[in-house]
């Protein structure tokens, strides 16, 4: 018996909309794109219920006829391409001619539309992708897409929506990023009747940054602009400064040919451009539009269209490359080689030698060292000598989980921390002795529920991107309980009002940005990332190599080493600790 069918209609538009509308931003990116293909100077979206209820798009674009409204929800329907040639050539954002069939499959689709010149309007109303109803409205020039009951014939999808909040954000951010690149264009985003961005038409493109990311951020911005010597290939755009550089990846945007995309490839060539000059774990803003010949990129390989195949891909990093070293040597920002020092170290001559001596990363100043006074007798002795100090430890520990005993002799290199030890000399790292320290304590707290905070005399206030304004307001309780506690103010900031203690050598604002961040590196769930997020926080606010410590001040740090579970290695497995043997040290001086 044959087992093949075809497909009835119904059941292939839901296929295919399953490929395009993952979520209600999809909705929002594709209706967007339509009415910037539409010639649009003005975009109004509106949000109820996270999406869920209603997404509304509304725009003074061009509008459609009756005949090609009708058209317009019927898939495969483009006015974007007519043969096979033009999809190598695409210059609309839209070409598949299946956006709106997608949606009206999946959902109650009202279309609304008119065109310049006519007097009335027309409209259409989709349910499940079965046409309900139509018929002749009163309308503005324009054209409205209302979306409602979202994947309410796709209980799957539905299912696998994440978070409100999630759903939100991925909204915002995709009419951010529209915004961004349209400095024309008036963009509006309105949920549940809240104002979520308003970007107005302006005239230069600095102007339109500032419209949305604020005016401090965006006067620090560089501007980049650059095309190769054959004009194929433009750069343009903004980046930010090295030392401007965030702790989180939301403000970073590119374009292709005005479009919206993810690029690995490109991403990891800004990131060059800024090379040495960036610190670790911080991310540049930018906001970049690479424009290239339509004939040699293919949109068609990504069925969101988020992601572009670029013919001339080296090249084009090599411009964009070029673009920004440019941005930054015109400001003075690269770092220069000092040839006269070059040349003092080849031929020996004198003078500017005093200065490059603190270039050496350790040095030993002897005066600040505990003379290291052992003797042979009190070494080799197997009772304990009384200076020893006997480090206590949590009793029912493993004899091999305990510190053991030592004396402290003083700091090497002012990075390590040297104790005599029956039987040989310790050598202990400052900063993952803290390290072990500070997340043990951390770890302790959280476990019980009772994290000790810290007020902050001094209200930090955050000013939020939305993006990051969502993922906060997401992961707010779960926040409260690592010791930040935020209090809204005002549109789009926040106060912090506590911190945790253990952690309060950290400045404040870089402490709960960095957090941010690793909540968007994982997968914005707090949980998820805690022990990572510990982690990092208890390296940052360690002792690092190069800092000076009293004996006092080690001793305690040693103390608080012999009260942890694991005093033998760092949150992320590095040792604290290293031993040399009095008998290894005698096989160097060959007594024996
Ligand atoms: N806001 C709008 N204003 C004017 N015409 C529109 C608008 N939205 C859609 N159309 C018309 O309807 C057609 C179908 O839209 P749809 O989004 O389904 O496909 P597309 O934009 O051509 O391609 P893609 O599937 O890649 O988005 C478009 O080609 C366009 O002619
Ligand atoms: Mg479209």
């Amino acid at each position: 018996m044959p087992k093949i069918n075809l497909l009835p209609e119904e059941l292939i538009n839901k296929i295919a909309a399953g490929e395009v509308i993952e979520r209600p931003a999809s909705v929002v990116k594709e209706l967007i794109e339509n009415s910037l293909d539409a010639g649009a100077t003005r975009i109004v979206v509106e949000i109820k219920d996270y999406g869920k209820r209603l997404i509304k798009v509304s725009d003074n674009g061009e509008g459609m006829d009756q005949e090609d409204a009708l058209k317009s929800v019927l898939r495969h329907a483009t006015s974007k391409i007519k043969e096979v040639n033009d999809l190598f050539a695409i210059q609309t954002l839209g070409f598949r001619g299946e956006a709106l069939a997608s949606i009206a499959a999946v959902s109650r689709l009202t279309l609304i539309t008119k065109q310049k010149g006519l007097v009335e309007g027309f409209s259409i109303i989709v349910e499940g992708g079965q046409m309900v109803n139509s018929g002749i409205v009163a309308a503005e020039k324009g054209t409205t897409v209302e979306v409602e009951d979202l994947f309410f014939n796709t209980p799957a999808r539905k299912k696998f929506l994440k978070t409100d909040l999630v759903e939100l954000r991925h909204i915002v951010e995709v009419v951010t990023h529209y915004a961004l690149i349209n400095s024309h264009i008036s963009f509006r985003l309105i949920h549940d009747l809240k104002e979520w961005l308003n970007s107005p038409s302006v005239e230069d493109w600095r102007g339109n940054l500032a419209a949305i990311y604020g005016a401090d951020l965006t006067k620090e911005l560089l501007e980049i602009s650059y095309h190769t010597p054959d004009d194929s290939i433009e750069v343009s755009g903004f980046v930010s400064k090295p030392y401007d550089a965030r702790n989180d990846k939301t403000q970073q945007s590119l374009f292709v040919n005005r479009r919206w995309i993810r690029n690995e490839d490109l991403t990891k060539t800004v990131y060059d451009a800024y090379h040495s000059l960036l610190f670790v774990g911080k991310h540049p803003v930018f906001v970049i539009n690479v424009n290239v010949d339509p004939t040699k990129i293919d949109v068609n390989v990504h069925p969101t269209k988020l992601d572009v195949k670029i013919e001339q891909k080296k090249e084009v990093q090599r411009a964009l490359f070029t673009a920004i070293r440019e941005a930054m040597r015109k400001n003075d920002l690269l770092p220069v080689m000092d040839f006269s020092y070059e040349q003092q170290l080849t031929f020996g001559t004198v003078g500017k030698k005093e200065e490059h001596k603190r270039d050496i990363k350790y040095h030993l100043d002897s005066s600040e060292q505990v003379p290291l006074q052992v003797k042979e007798s009190e070494v080799l002795s197997s009772s304990l000598p009384e200076s020893y100090v006997s480090m206590g430890s949590k009793s029912g520990m493993p004899e091999s989980e305990k510190v053991p005993p030592l004396k402290l002799l003083g700091q090497l290199h002012q990075t390590f921390f040297v104790a005599e030890t029956p039987g040989g000399v310790l050598f202990i790292d400052q900063h993952v002795v803290q390290e072990r320290v500070l997340y043990e304590e951390f770890m302790e707290q959280l476990m019980n529920k009772n994290v000790a905070v810290q007020n902050l005399l001094s209200s930090e206030i955050l000013e939020l991107t939305p993006a990051q304004k969502l993922l906060l307001l997401e992961n707010k309780n779960a926040l409260h309980q690592l010791g930040f506690m935020l209090e809204e103010f005002g549109e789009n900031s926040f106060v912090l009002k506590t911190i945790p203690t253990v952690f309060g050598r950290l400045q404040p604002k870089e402490m709960l940005f960095e957090v941010i961040s690793m909540l968007q590196e994982g997968k914005n769930k707090l949980e998820q990332v805690q022990e990572e997020i510990i982690t990092r926080m208890a390296c940052r606010a360690s002792v690092k190599a190069g800092d000076v410590l009293t004996n006092g001040e080690m001793q305690i740090l040693l103390n608080s080493l012999s009260n942890t579970l694991f005093p033998y290695t760092c949150p992320h497995g590095r040792a604290v600790l290293i031993k040399m043997t009095v008998d290894e040290l005698e096989k160097k001086f060959r007594r024996k």
